[in-house]
């Protein structure tokens, strides 16, 4: 019941398949969609017709509808129609009758995929145990995290696998200081956490992966009961009222590290991999100490990284941006498209990290928005700033159309980045 991913391999590959001579720029199938409205009708591989958002002001106005639900489990987005009810949207579209699927599923999941009121419940809880002091805290352990990782990269080069070495466990060691894991299972955890999120393991190894990392949440959770600490899992257990269920507390911990893990791993790798490719972009990313917050968030915007990863069921018909949505569409928000909407930003193509405001939607809007986004702004200010800082000849190992891009994976990256230096 994974919707994100099962929703992508029923996209068109052009939608999501950038090309290797410009990795940076959105999928050369969206590209050819420029121009042709902020609001598209797409066919997906199953049969069934979505839409494309790729508005900046379209998208935020889906983002903040209610009649638009993030719950694709209860009205069923694409991926949970079958073949018949696939042509019965289909005839109902032709007709221009509303057709609200019939058979509502109940969704016991995620609150990634609940509406509110639940949604609001939850979020509240876990929005109070992202502070200020916590997130300040992480920055300075963010610091010698980095620096350890540089001093061993450092020590066993010239040369290293940027992914590996650096971009993958920063974020990694966040999340376990950050929901309390004990530094003696860390390894154990990583691993299987690695495996459980790729998507090139086998369904077996996966299923043993996340079997063990479930096993492995529940029994932190016992534990953080018993013997709280200053970390978020214990925040969550000890400070909600009503208390959260144990189920509740496992799906969290399981959330937190899957969207804290593999997104701001990606930025920075293909962070690092932009600013090589552009000398004159990273010069001004390291002149000051303030160039970094705005080089972040134009990272941000430029790679959206998300793809078509945000996607919602309509569950009336809802006209957006002049195009009429009939009630069980799936919409899905062209991320690196609306970040690239000429009505709100000039140059859009380009890198430019010394624009002053940066709109974009790499975290997403509305209640939805990204928990992390504090977090994971702290963690690439400092990614770059102490790779750059610390190694300031590094280049890359081999050609840049070499470099293996993630076009197999929901969320776009590198699967490795060959780096060296003198
Ligand atoms: C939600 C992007 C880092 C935790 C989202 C959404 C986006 C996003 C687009 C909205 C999804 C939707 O509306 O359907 C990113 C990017 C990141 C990042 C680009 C890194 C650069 C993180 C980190 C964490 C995190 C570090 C964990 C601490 C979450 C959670 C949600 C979320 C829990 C769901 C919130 C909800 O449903 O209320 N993220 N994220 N993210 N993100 Fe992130």
């Amino acid at each position: 019941t994974d919707s994100p991913i099962a929703l992508r391999s029923l996209v068109p590959e052009d939608l999501l398949e950038r090309t290797p001579s410009c990795p940076f720029d959105p999928a050369p199938g969206l590209a050819a969609r420029r121009g042709a409205g902020a609001v598209q009708p797409v066919e997906l591989r199953n049969g069934a017709r979505a839409f494309l958002v790729t508005g900046f002001d379209e998208a935020r106005e889906v983002l903040a509808d209610s009649r638009f639900s993030a719950d694709r489990v209860r009205y069923k987005d694409a991926t949970k129609l079958s073949a018949q009810e696939v042509e019965q949207l289909a005839a109902a579209t032709e007709r221009g009758e509303p057709l609200r699927p019939a058979d509502v599923q109940r969704n016991d999941g995620m609150f990634i995929f609940m509406d509110p009121p639940e949604h609001t419940r939850i979020r509240r809880l876990l929005q109070g145990q992202f502070t200020v002091r916590r997130m300040r805290a992480l920055e300075e352990r963010m610091t010698e995290i980095a620096a350890a990782h540089i001093d061993t990269m450092l020590a066993g080069g010239p040369g290293a696998d940027l992914v590996p070495a650096y971009a993958l466990p920063l974020p990694s060691q966040m999340i376990c200081e950050l929901l309390g894991v004990d530094y003696a299972d860390r390894q154990a955890f990583q691993d299987n956490t690695t495996v459980g999120l790729n998507a090139n393991s086998t369904d077996e190894e996966r299923g043993r992966a996340l079997g063990e990392l479930y096993t492995f949440l529940s029994g932190l959770v016992a534990h953080k009961k018993e013997h709280p600490g200053d970390d978020l899992l214990s925040g969550l257990i000890h400070e909600s009222d009503p208390p959260l269920p144990d189920n509740q507390l496992i799906d969290i911990s399981l959330v937190l590290l899957g969207a804290g893990h593999e997104t701001t791993a990606n930025m920075l790798a293909l962070g690092v991999f932009a600013l090589l490719q552009h000398p004159e972009q990273l010069a001004a990313v390291t002149t000051g100490p303030d160039a970094i917050d705005g080089a972040v968030e134009e990272l941000l915007r430029y790679l959206s990284i998300i793809q078509l990863g945000v996607s919602r069921v309509a569950t009336e018909t809802v006209t957006l941006g002049g195009v009429d949505i009939p009630a069980g569409s799936t919409v899905m928000v062209a991320v690196p498209e609306t970040n690239r909407d000429e009505r709100h930003l000039d140059a859009v193509d380009e890198l430019d990290v010394r624009r002053g405001r940066v709109p974009h939607l790499a975290f997403g809007h509305g209640v939805h928005q990204c928990i992390g986004s504090q977090l994971a702004r702290v963690e690439m200010k400092v990614g770059f700033r102490e790779l750059f800082a610390r190694i300031p000849g590094l280049r890359l190992a081999v050609a840049a159309e070499d470099v293996p891009l993630r076009n197999d994976m929901l969320i776009f990256g590198v699967h490795s980045l060959p780096v060296t230096w003198n």
